[in-house]
């Protein structure tokens, strides 16, 4: 009996130990598996993460087509501006004589700005000190009343001081003749009753008009026949010095008030200038720079200066100052300013009025060396005195 209870013990003994063992690996399988689900859970992911990744790459790179697409298309626009400007600096350069300057960042305008403008300072300086501008009528004086309706005065604007001739006068009475009166001095015209106390000087050929100067010991008239000529005459010795053909065709009367002045000229601390109007540019009046000496053109401006209701102009510091009226004679004004070195514009400069006087300018010289305008008005001889100002008022 005790055998068997043995053997049954044995037995379940046995039995026990395999269930455990049954036991162990079951435990065993079930931990692998958790661990090939982990392992497919994450293949899985990493799988749809790849493919989310592949789509991300290709629409990315149809993106990177598109702007290359983009680029290609406003490259191609930038070359036809880049044609462009080229062509457009070839046209300035043929305007200029320029020379061209494809390749420029900012900083190189810049310093070309700043070179062209210090050049523009040395030009301007080079061609006078002055740099003075009208800024009012400071005082009138009427000295008398000789001679007709029309006609010019002034003093010999010399650029030498030291000569005792420097205080003569001269008068063109008129709108043509060939003689003009001189007198020894401003005291000599003021006391003298008429023209018949004046020393007359006939000229070699007839003047016309209003817009001859004394300058220099030098009358500088105008004569017109076929063509315009600029005479040069010279008072000390009575001699003819040059004759130059104003080289320009088509004249017309330079002011629409004044028309018998076919030409101006006018003296200022540079020297002698021209100005004058022709057909081409038949409402604006022209302007040009002349030689003392040669009487050769320096060089030539149309200005936007309109010749309708003008009546005379002047010239200082190489600004011209249009002076304008009515045909009924009213109050002369400036009303228009071009300056050759493009300082001043009529809308920076004050506009200036002449004394009320309801008369009409026939000429209007100025006399840079006593900065007097010698005005013939109405047949009065005037003097206006001028105060200035500075052009740059830095
Ligand atoms: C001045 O010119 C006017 C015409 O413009 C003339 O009538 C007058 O006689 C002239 N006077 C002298 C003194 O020549």
């Amino acid at each position: 009996m005790r055998g068997l209870v043995v053997l049954a013990t044995l037995a379940c003994f046995a039995s026990a130990q395999h269930q455990a063992l049954i036991d162990y690996l079951e435990r065993r399988l079930l931990a692998i598996e958790d661990r090939i689900s982990l392992w497919q859970e994450q293949t899985a992911r990493y799988a749809s993460e790849l493919r989310e990744l592949k789509q991300q790459m290709v629409a990315q790179l149809e993106s990177l087509d598109k702007e290359k697409e983009s680029l290609r298309g406003s490259l191609d626009s930038v070359g036809t501006r880049v044609d462009r400007v080229e062509r457009e600096l070839d046209y300035l350069e043929t305007q200029n004589g320029a020379q061209p300057c494809v390749d420029v960042d900012d900083k190189l305008i810049e310093q070309q700005v700043t070179v062209v403008m210090e050049k523009q300072k040395t030009k301007y300086f080079k061609l006078s000190d002055c740099s003075d501008m009208i800024s009012n009528i400071k005082a009138m004086k009427i000295l008398k009343r000789v001679g007709g309706q029309k006609g010019v005065w002034s003093k010999d604007s010399s650029s030498s001081s030291s000569s005792t001739d420097d205080g003569k006068v001269y008068i063109f009475n008129g709108t043509d003749g060939n003689t003009v009166h001189e007198f020894s001095s401003l005291q000599d015209f003021a006391r003298s009753p008429g023209l018949s106390q004046s020393k007359a000087l006939k000229l070699p050929s007839s003047w016309r008009g209003t817009g001859h100067v004394i300058y220099n010991h030098h009358a500088y008239y105008i004569h017109q026949a076929e063509e315009i000529t600029v005479n040069k005459y010279d008072l000390t010795d009575n001699s003819v010095t040059d004759v130059a053909v104003f080289p320009v065709q088509d004249h017309v009367p330079v002011y629409g008030l004044n028309t018998e002045t076919v030409m101006d000229l006018a003296v200022d601390e540079e020297g002698l200038w021209a100005i004058y109007a022709t057909q081409q540019n038949e409402r604006h009046i022209s302007l040009a720079k002349m030689d003392t000496s040669s009487l050769d053109i320096e060089q030539m401006w149309d200005t936007n200066c309109p010749r309708e209701n003008a009546e005379a102009a002047f010239v200082i510091c190489g600004t011209l100052y249009v002076v304008y009226n009515t045909m009924q004679p009213g109050r002369s004004r400036v009303q228009c300013v071009f300056d050759v070195n493009d300082m001043v514009t009529t809308e920076d400069a004050p506009l200036v009025y002449f004394p009320k006087r309801y008369g009409a300018h026939s000429s209007l010289k100025y006399n840079p060396k006593e900065q007097l305008l010698y005005a013939w008005d109405d047949g009065y001889q005037i003097l206006y005195k001028l105060s200035m100002k500075k052009k740059l008022e830095i």
